[in-house]
């Protein structure tokens, strides 16, 4: 199959175009920021009105998985028309095009669609209630893909990994942090379900393989605290997990507002695919084994210069 990824820069579109060369065609959507890449790459940028219809023509890929976003939740209040335009109204634009031109879509979206108030465990069937400019755009994304493709997934996802700038994830930064023998908080009332990015990549393409569309939870299938979570990182890297300091995200400082609950059920996505859905431990575990083969080195390798 012939994949074309947009954000193929970031976290997710990295990873998944690292590991799907090979097995699938990759082409990514890339802004200069990468070089070297055992994929094609396409330079584009997707807030120019004629990039989507432009991207498919040249690359005619069989299906499209589109990361790109303005993913940061404070740079989301900060440019709220950005957010609008590259959240919202470009994936509905995608979506168009690629229903016209019958090539099939999965639409990266987020678990915090949800303001977290529910007790218990989100599925497919609640009402999300976004929180601030982020949330609020991406599930407008996801509306407008639906509308515009009703054959395209929409995946909501939380996830971890190694990046390009070393610098992206939660796991990075507890790792940064720990690794340098500082400090980090970890919130003890934020739950989250993460899974490892190389499992979500792998789902994502059997999400194509097997044709599923509509909207999905593709997240881990365990929950924990933001604050385990550091605890976790810390304990299988052997560092010291006392210096991850247990604290409220309302404490934090940060000013986009943050969802306590983003526990989402992946019961649908389970039994559509007919898997187990991994959980954090086993995805820690290969997030571990890559930084010991130096997989975060070759990650940086493909930076531009
Ligand atoms: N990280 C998470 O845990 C998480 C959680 C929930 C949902 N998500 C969703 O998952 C998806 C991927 O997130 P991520 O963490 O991989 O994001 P990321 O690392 O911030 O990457 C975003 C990508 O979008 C590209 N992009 C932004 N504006 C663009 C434009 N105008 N034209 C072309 N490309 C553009 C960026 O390119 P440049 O490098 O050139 O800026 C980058 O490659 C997003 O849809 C996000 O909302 C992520």
């Amino acid at each position: 199959m012939k994949i074309l990824v947009t954000g193929a820069s970031g976290l997710l579109g990295l990873n998944l175009s690292l590991m799907m060369t090979g097995t699938h065609t990759l082409v990514g959507v890339d802004r200069n920021k990468l070089a070297g890449t055992p994929f094609e790459l396409i330079q584009a940028d997707l807030l120019d009105p004629s990039a989507c219809s432009r991207l498919l023509d040249i690359a005619r890929p069989d299906a499209v998985i589109h990361t790109a976003a303005l993913a940061s939740l404070e740079g989301c209040e900060a440019n709220p028309d950005e957010a609008h335009r590259l959240n919202a109204d470009m994936p509905g634009e995608l979506a168009a095009s690629a229903a016209r031109k019958g090539i099939r879509l999965i639409h990266i979206s987020t678990d915090a669609v949800f303001d977290g108030t529910k007790t218990g465990v989100y599925t497919e069937d609640d009402p999300p209630s976004p929180p601030g400019v982020y949330s609020a755009t991406k599930l407008q994304g996801e509306i407008n893909v639906l509308s515009a493709h009703p054959e395209a997934a929409v995946a909501r996802v939380n996830f971890f990994g190694w990046s390009l700038s070393g610098t992206r994830s939660l796991s990075e930064f507890f790792y940064n942090k720990l690794s340098a023998g500082q400090t980090c908080n970890g919130f003890t009332d934020v739950w989250f379900c993460p899974i490892f990015v190389g499992d979500l990549a792998a789902t994502l393409v059997r999400m194509l393989e097997k044709g599923l569309s509509g909207l999905y939870h593709t997240v881990g299938s365990e929950a924990l605290t933001k604050y385990d979570f550091g605890v976790r990182i810390a304990r299988r890297f052997g560092f010291d997990p006392g210096l991850v300091i247990p604290k409220s995200v309302e404490e934090s400082g940060l000013t986009a507002k943050r969802s306590h609950n983003l526990r989402l059920s992946v019961h649908k996505l389970s039994t559509d695919l007919g898997i187990e859905i991994p959980g954090v431990s086993t995805g820690v575990e290969k997030f571990y084994t890559q930084a010991q083969q130096g997989y975060p080195q070759k990650m940086r390798s493909y930076q531009q210069v």
